[in-house]
């Protein structure tokens, strides 16, 4: 643990790893002693993880790894607007601290010219059958240099694209600042909808690939309905729902 502070009202605990697993992992582990909204920040991730248990490339300072712990005041319904408003937050701190305007790729990722520069793992934590919480766990690619190869056509880092080094705590207190806003807001469903709308260029009209029932087939984005999932249709079947974040755009 090291001693940077975060001073936002919104955090009620602020741990600051030097290195470990996962900080997903970390706050799952500890989750029944952490108290609602803490923050857990790492320099540096050995077993960093995405959504469909890929690997989140996470160098050892270079970038930003946290996982935010929501236990209070928060219902099932409430689920897929967190995940809205974490992207529009990390979307607002990335254009705050790095003057970027990146690219919403539903439910959450945020993209830059067409690459991958930050993501979101939502896991849902249940007590029986009750809500206990939620552990938001984000990565933005802040000052990452060099990706792998098997990254370098789909990630990009706000170093890459704007040639500087940016600080870490700065995009971090600006997320929170976002976050706690929109969170207050979390209510507000078609506000958040319409926000995030107008922040992604990919869910409308857009050609995708996406496998329904273990078939690969090519649909077309058609907006987000009211509860924030992810409209598309497909040639056999006019309009559908989609629950599944695991879909290629083809465009
Ligand atoms: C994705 O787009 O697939 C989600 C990536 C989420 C990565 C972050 S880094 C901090 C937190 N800890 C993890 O192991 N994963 C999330």
């Amino acid at each position: 643990m090291n001693n940077i502070e975060l001073k936002n009202a919104f955090i009620k605990e602020f741990i600051h790893l030097d290195i470990i697993s996962s900080t997903n992992d970390f706050a799952k582990e500890h989750f029944p002693l952490l108290k609602d909204k803490t923050l857990i920040l790492a320099d540096e991730q050995t077993a960093g993880r995405g959504r469909f248990d890929r690997n989140w490339f996470s160098p050892n300072k270079e970038a930003l790894y946290f996982s935010m712990v929501i236990k209070k005041n928060i219902v099932i319904e409430d689920l897929p607007f967190l995940n809205l408003i974490s992207s529009l937050a990390v979307f607002k701190s990335i254009q705050d601290a790095a003057a970027i305007i990146p690219d919403l790729k539903w439910p959450n990722d945020v993209y830059i010219k067409k690459k991958k520069v930050a993501g979101v793992l939502m896991e849902t934590i249940f007590k029986t059958d009750r809500l206990a919480g939620t552990i938001i766990g984000i990565g933005i690619n802040a000052n990452i240099k060099e990706f792998p190869l098997s990254l370098q056509s789909s990630a990009t880092s706000l170093y890459l694209e704007n040639n500087q080094e940016i600080s870490i705590m700065c995009i971090l207190s600006k997320f929170v600042e976002h976050f706690a806003h929109y969170f207050r807001k979390r209510k507000s469903r078609t506000a958040i909808l319409e926000e995030w709308l107008s922040r992604s260029s990919m869910v409308l009209n857009k050609n995708i690939l996406i496998t329904i029932n273990g078939i690969p087939k090519r649909a077309i984005t058609k907006g987000l309905n009211a509860q924030g999932f992810l409209l598309i249709q497909t040639e056999d079947n006019p309009l559908t729902e989609i629950f599944t974040p695991d879909y290629l755009l083809i465009d």
